[in-house]
């Protein structure tokens, strides 16, 4: 295991959501949501638990149009920003893989 800073906390604005990857020890590419809700910020793999597909319609729009859930684009599940439960669509009661984060001066880091 080991910590990587994926982003500043200062680059992350309220409801923003970024998408980001990270390169393992082992070649592997990890593929990341950030998300900062008020003064938290989450981290879940960027994988829907229906399909295993990316979030994002587009690079780093996870949010739907209301700005209350992030989004698969593929077949429109919505999930809470706050722990990745998927409160709509094909994977209903499932949730986003969390990634253990926290905020080190000013970094959002993560273990991996
Ligand atoms: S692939 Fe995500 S909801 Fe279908």
């Amino acid at each position: 295991m080991s910590a990587r800073a994926v982003c500043r906390l200062a680059d992350l604005k309220e409801k923003e959501a970024r998408g980001c990857s990270l390169e393992l020890d082992d070649g592997s590419e990890l593929q990341l949501i950030v998300v900062r809700e008020g003064s938290e910020v989450f981290v879940y793999r960027n994988r829907c638990p229906h399909t295993g597909v990316n979030l994002e319609w587009q690079p780093h729009q996870f949010y739907d149009l209301s700005g209350a859930f992030l989004q698969c684009a593929t077949h429109g599940a919505l999930f809470r920003p706050e722990d990745g439960y998927c409160v709509r669509g094909p994977c209903a009661g499932e949730s986003l893989e969390a990634v253990p984060v926290w905020i080190l001066e000013g970094q959002v880091v993560v273990i991996t």
